[in-house]
């Protein structure tokens, strides 16, 4: 069987690695991949990112399954272009995935099927916004309505930042977010305390197959300061969600969602992933809604995946989910980005990178912004690493980690040495 991974990420190499592992997997393809996914014998970029190339590719190809790592291509209705060719594929459809590329129907689904979500108003407005904001008070959230890759969301301390950033991503619309309806919109929210956690399930569109838990840092540096990224690091399981917060999630979120979108005629079929706030008395609200697995947690989970993917993802396609049950290694896998100089805002390319440490069972180095150049892997973009490893407990997973990452090298290298810290008892 031939397998095709959309995406260039972490995730995306991720995937890969682990379908090629799979039985009856003979090929896996990955459309356009990285610097890493090109150096590993068991798999093959194609350069194409169009859906219809990609659709037409895995025609031609027989390609057996298909599987979506990132929000764009989902977005942008590739699941609905390969299933109107009759081909299999893993993903939601367009549609679906409003779950995540528009916040406003998001938060207005949560509020139809009674998921709990921090209390909300959407506003295109400027002078509505800021009266609101005048009348809610600090902290408050604003968020630019559209796919801003994780930059659109602001969490205002002061009355102060909460009117800049309404004036930056409603007057001016500096974010260049492109709206369905070409109307720049915020999303303005309660701020939620608590600790976060992503809990991630595949659907089938009827059946649901939780994921391990995970736990990603956003923040640039360590002890969680400085400007949100697309994700420091990740590690899975995450001990915020005991046995009790997630029988909660399942009954309170993930079951109203899947069902609300069944009963709205948009079955929601491919990885859902609630972020969390989990608050001190353990009860969870969600954050935000992606249609896809999270990047640097897909990396951290897959390594934990002991089940053959291609076959669950195959009941995936068959609408078999139930059938499924998810085997997880017992360790803690931790993964620690290594980022561009310059990253979040200005990530610099063409840094050779060095040193990179061959792969055992407990330490494996998935790419990002990563391009082949001849014998040489040089940096492409934000993210250009996510280093990951088992350990009995999370800080011998840290440390595994952080001794693969202190073996490689690219000038203005950035990473943090604490991922993993709310789980590590000092
Ligand atoms: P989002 O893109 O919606 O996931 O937001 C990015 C980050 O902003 C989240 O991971 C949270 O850390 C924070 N955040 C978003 N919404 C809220 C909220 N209502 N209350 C507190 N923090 C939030
Ligand atoms: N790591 C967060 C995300 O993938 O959205």
């Amino acid at each position: 069987m031939k397998v095709l991974v959309i995406g260039s990420g972490g995730r995306e190499h991720a995937l890969a690695w682990k379908l090629a592992r799979a039985e009856r997997v003979q090929a896996v393809y990955v459309a356009p991949g990285n610097g890493g996914t090109a150096a590993d014998p068991t798999l093959r970029n194609v350069p194409l990112t169009d859906p219809q190339a990609l659709a037409e590719f895995a025609r031609t190809e027989k390609i057996a399954l298909t599987v979506v790592g990132p929000e764009a291509p989902l977005a942008a209705g590739v699941v609905d272009t390969f299933r109107a060719m009759g081909l299999r594929i893993f993903g939601p459809t367009r549609a679906a995935a409003q779950l995540e590329s528009s916040k406003a129907f998001a938060k207005a689904f949560m509020q139809r099927h009674r998921i709990p979500t921090a209390a909300w108003a959407e506003f295109t407005d400027v002078a509505a916004a800021h009266a609101y904001v005048d009348a809610q008070g600090a902290p408050i959230v604003i968020k630019a309505d559209g796919l801003a890759a994780g930059k659109g969301v602001v969490v205002a301390m002061t009355l102060a930042e909460a009117h800049a950033a309404i004036d930056h991503m409603l007057a001016d619309n500096h974010l260049g977010v492109v709206h369905a309806d070409g109307v720049a919109r915020v999303v303005i929210e309660e701020f939620m305390a608590g600790e976060e956690a992503s809990f991630i399930v595949l659907s089938d569109g009827v059946h649901v197959q939780a994921l391990a838990t995970s736990q990603d840092h956003k923040r640039i540096f360590d002890g969680d300061t400085g400007p949100n990224t697309g994700g420091m690091g990740a590690y899975s399981p995450a001990p915020v969600v005991t046995p009790n917060v997630h029988a909660r999630v399942m009954q309170d979120i993930i079951q109203p969602t899947l069902q609300g979108m069944a009963r709205e005629g948009m079955p929601f079929t491919g990885f859902l992933y609630a972020g969390l706030m989990i608050d001190a008395q353990g009860q969870p609200r969600t954050v935000e809604f992606n249609a896809r697995l999270g990047d640097p947690e897909a990396e951290v989970i897959l390594m934990r995946l002991k089940s053959d993917l291609f076959e669950v993802l195959m009941h995936a396609t068959d609408a078999t989910l139930d059938k499924v049950e998810l085997q997880w290694d017992r360790r803690v896998a931790l993964g620690v980005v290594m980022a561009a100089h310059g990253y979040p805002a200005t990530p610099r390319k063409g840094d050779v990178i060095s040193g990179l440490p061959a792969a055992t069972d407990a330490l494996r180095v998935f790419h990002a912004g990563t391009v082949a150049d001849g014998e040489r892997t040089l940096t492409s973009g934000g993210r250009v690493l996510c280093v990951t490893a088992l350990g009995e407990s999370v800080r011998l997973a840290q440390q595994r980690a952080l001794d693969g990452v202190r073996q490689i090298h690219f000038d203005g290298a950035q990473w943090r040495s604490d991922i993993g810290h709310k789980a590590i008892k000092h």
